[in-house]
């Protein structure tokens, strides 16, 4: 068998990449538009950090998977065709913030009918509304060739950056949804016979093509409801006293919540949770479901809501000024173990303090200073760019991001942050020494021994300074 990917990014990487591995006997061909991704894939710097993935892509490139910018061949000679194009929020005209843009998706199968010449299976892998797929039928079928055949499956893929060779590895469940007819029950068993090379055939889950579709949007949304259910009760854990950590584990316990996903912080980021609920959201309205949409709105309401309330944080905590103040920044990425920016939390913050007048040292692990700076700069950020640039500097050491700072801003939970000597990082900083643990991963008791004043998500300390006027001492 022979398989196409068109989209070489996130999902279409890592994935082809683990097929090829677990099916020797299959050729994967992975396009791009961008001649620069796919340059990057076949170069010993791929585009993406992900760990686990350079040796699964060195084991496999030039033997069964291959990249390139020759669509119209790979498309041609491919049995089965996986669509993983981006799908972003729509930023002009109908739907406009809301609506998912499907222009990338409706391109591509316009090049599958413009360029086949024999029967194809077509697989949406990327996130897309309900009964998107009806859309690619038309398309292809309204330019089908005689004697082409095509099947279209829904295969939406529950990856999440940072684990992606492991999720895609041990998938809790592959989900296929195709067409009620005999051709339609037949293409998803050739899918299928894909997955099995590794994944259990009772985790190879078949329903209809909407439910499908609706299942990816689903996940997401659920996902991202737990994690504003905690930070909207962080909120009130800072008010009374309680620790969110203890309400979380004590909630988690029970086996019918269950533990994971109950991480309070700074907000959540990335590139789907955000837009495939403003994509919800936005079906819903059109299918005239004002609650259902207003009800989910509430998730992204109360991501916004922790973002600026955390920012909003550390501006009173510095006396309600950082103007000319240096803060440190460390960790841009929107969570640990991806150079990935999208949407992270980091962006709101570092915006936040630069509109306050604060000069910025940042510093994250895998993030290019490209990437912070074309971020920071955006039109959607910053009306002056020129002034974003002269107020941020980039590190590539976190010791030197937080040397002379009135502050260290912890908005990525990398593990490298845990163990940083943060009796050096005190000496090297401005007095008094604030820390804002967007991420609750450091000691805390042991940064107020040390002398920092610490903030951090769903628990109030008091101040070292108040509490030495007390009497109590802190210990190193
Ligand atoms: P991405 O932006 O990293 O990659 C998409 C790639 O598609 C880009 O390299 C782009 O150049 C290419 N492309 C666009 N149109 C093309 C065309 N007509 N021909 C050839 N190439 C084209 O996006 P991603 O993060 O991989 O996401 C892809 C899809 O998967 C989205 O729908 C997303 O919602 C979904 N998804 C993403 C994740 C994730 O963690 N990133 C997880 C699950 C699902
Ligand atoms: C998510 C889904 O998990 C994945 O199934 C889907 O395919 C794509 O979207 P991703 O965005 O890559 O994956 O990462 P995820 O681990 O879900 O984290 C998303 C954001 O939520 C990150 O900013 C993360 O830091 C934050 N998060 C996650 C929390 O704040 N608390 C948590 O308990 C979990």
């Amino acid at each position: 068998m022979k398989v196409c990917c068109i989209g070489a990014g996130y999902v279409g990487g890592p994935t082809c990449a683990v097929m090829a591995l677990k099916c020797p006997d299959i050729t994967i061909t992975l396009v791009d538009k961008s001649a620069e991704r796919i340059a990057q894939w076949n170069s010993e710097k791929l585009p993406i950090y992900e760990p686990g993935l350079d040796e699964v892509v060195k084991k496999c490139r030039n033997v069964n998977l291959f990249f390139s910018t020759d669509i119209a061949t790979a498309i041609k000679e491919a049995d089965l065709i996986f669509i993983s194009v981006n799908t972003p929020t729509k930023t002009c005209g109908s739907g406009k913030g809301r609506a998912a843009d499907l222009k990338y998706v409706e391109s591509a199968a316009r090049m599958i009918a413009e360029i086949a010449q024999s029967n194809k299976i077509v697989v949406e892998k990327s996130t897309v509304p309900v009964r998107a797929a009806e859309s690619i039928m038309h398309i292809l079928r309204a330019n089908q060739k005689p004697g082409i055949h095509y099947d279209i499956l829904s295969n939406p893929e529950f990856l999440a950056e940072g684990t992606a060779i492991n999720d895609l590895l041990n998938a809790d469940r592959v989900l296929i949804g195709g067409e009620e007819t005999p051709e339609g029950h037949q293409a998803v068993e050739k899918l299928s016979w894909i997955y099995e090379h590794w994944i259990p055939k009772k985790n190879i889950l078949t329903t209809n093509t909407w439910s499908s579709e609706l299942s990816k949007l689903a996940a997401n949304a659920f996902l991202a409801q737990r994690i504003s259910s905690i930070n909207s009760l962080s909120a009130v854990c800072e008010a009374t006293g309680a620790d969110v950590s203890e309400v979380a584990r004590a909630v988690g316990l029970d086996s019918r919540i269950g533990s994971k996903f109950l991480q309070a912080s700074v907000g959540f980021g990335g590139s789907c949770f955000q837009k495939d609920i403003l994509n919800l959201i936005y079906i819903c309205e059109n299918l005239n479901l004002p609650e259902v949409a207003a009800y989910w709105q509430q998730v992204i309401d109360m991501n916004d809501y922790q973002k600026r309330r955390f920012s909003q944080k550390i501006i009173e905590s510095l006396f309600n000024t950082v103007s000319d103040k240096r803060i440190a920044i460390l960790g841009f990425a929107f969570k640990k173990n991806t150079g990935d920016t999208r949407e992270t939390a980091a962006i709101t913050v570092c915006q936040t303090l630069l509109e306050e007048g604060a000069k910025l040292d940042i510093y994250d692990p895998k993030v290019e200073p490209e990437q912070i700076i074309d971020d920071l700069t955006h039109p959607s950020v910053t009306e002056s760019p020129e002034n974003v640039k002269k107020a941020v500097q980039i590190h590539s050491d976190p010791y030197s991001a937080v040397r002379a700072t009135h502050a260290l801003v912890l908005c990525t939970e990398w593990d490298e942050f845990v163990d940083l000597d943060y009796k050096r990082i005190y000496q090297s900083m401005m007095k008094p020494a604030y820390i804002f643990d967007g991420r609750k991963i450091l000691d805390h008791e042991r940064l107020q021994q040390i002398g920092f004043h610490v903030q951090t998500i769903g628990k109030k300390y008091q101040r070292a300074g108040l509490l030495r006027s007390w009497g109590i001492v802190p210990q190193l």
